[in-house]
């Protein structure tokens, strides 16, 4: 027993040592103020048109969020490898996290430019816990994608309808091209169809590298006596799928595959984030990082 308070007590004098050398050295390297800085991490881009949608999200969340730093980077690493070979260096978010530990944030809310929670958000998520596990910052936290909660549903339908183009008419179909995906998130595309539908009938939700498939789209526009469909894509850009998968020239596309089906199609490049509409879901949702930050 008495043993054991004498360990107990020199420990206590150890420690509190340590703790005043700590303390007249400034702390020993520890960060002692606070910084707080915004990671925007999206899927990327190698399209020029896409660096318009990118350079409106960076203006609106330096708007939003006023004297935080705002950094990037890009999840894809096909992209990344492309623009590398034309000069342009973009940031994996392991890269990119790394650079914002070196420059001392203590701080850090990264925020998916991502449609749904799905494997590149999995993935950033995965890169964030590492960090943790380093300890390299004193909090990071990450903001949720375009949809995850039912709200965000909700203001997603809302967003939809309000960039349908103005000349359409209500027996015309809009028909959005998501990207879709083997992950089990895949669901919130037939989900988010479901409840555009509530809204308007002739609004239709389909993918390309997942579930709803063009096929079923099809039969659906056949079943509404559809005659002309506007082809919108359900991605952040309007970058290759949208360009050539919905808009293309190819046998393959949607715009020629509907077309052939007698469906007169008037494709619209523009991706998501070049409207305000879905930008203020997106940019909203860095407020659940950073209100924790207070
Ligand atoms: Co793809």
């Amino acid at each position: 027993m008495k043993k054991k308070t004498m360990i107990v007590a020199a420990l206590v004098v150890f420690l509190s040592i340590t703790a005043l050398n700590c303390f007249a050295s400034g702390g020993h390297g520890h960060n002692t103020t606070k910084k707080v800085g915004i990671l925007l991490v999206a899927f990327g881009s190698s399209e020029a048109s896409a660096q318009v949608s990118f350079e409106k999200i960076d203006k609106r969340v330096k708007e939003t969020y006023p004297g935080i730093p705002v950094r990037w980077a890009y999840t894809s690493h096909i992209i990344r490898n492309k623009l590398a070979k034309q000069g342009k260096v973009l940031d994996s978010p392991e890269v990119a996290l790394a650079k914002m530990m070196d420059e001392k944030f203590t701080h850090v809310a990264v925020q998916s430019l991502h449609t749904i929670i799905g494997a590149e958000y999995d993935d950033v998520r995965r890169t964030i816990d590492g960090f943790k596990l380093m300890g390299g910052f004193e909090m990071i936290l990450m903001g949720y994608p375009l949809m995850a909660t039912q709200k965000d549903m909700a203001k997603t339908v809302d967003a939809i309808l309000k960039i349908i183009p103005r000349e359409r008419k209500q027996n015309e179909a809009v028909v959005l091209m998501g990207h879709g995906t083997h992950h089990p998130a895949n669901a919130f595309y037939a989900a988010l169809m479901f409840q555009a539908q509530l809204k308007d009938p002739n609004i239709f939700i389909g993918t390309v590298e997942g579930y709803p498939e063009l096929d079923l789209i099809q039969e659906l526009l056949k079943k509404n006596k559809i005659k002309k469909a506007y082809l919108l894509p359900f991605m952040s850009v309007a970058g290759d799928h949208a360009k050539n998968d919905m808009a293309g020239d190819e046998e393959d596309s949607w715009k020629s595959q509907l077309t052939k089906a007698g469906i007169q199609c008037i494709p619209v490049l523009k991706g998501t984030a070049e409207f305000d509409a879905f930008l203020d879901i997106w940019v909203g949702h860095i407020n659940g990082p950073l209100s924790h930050f207070k």
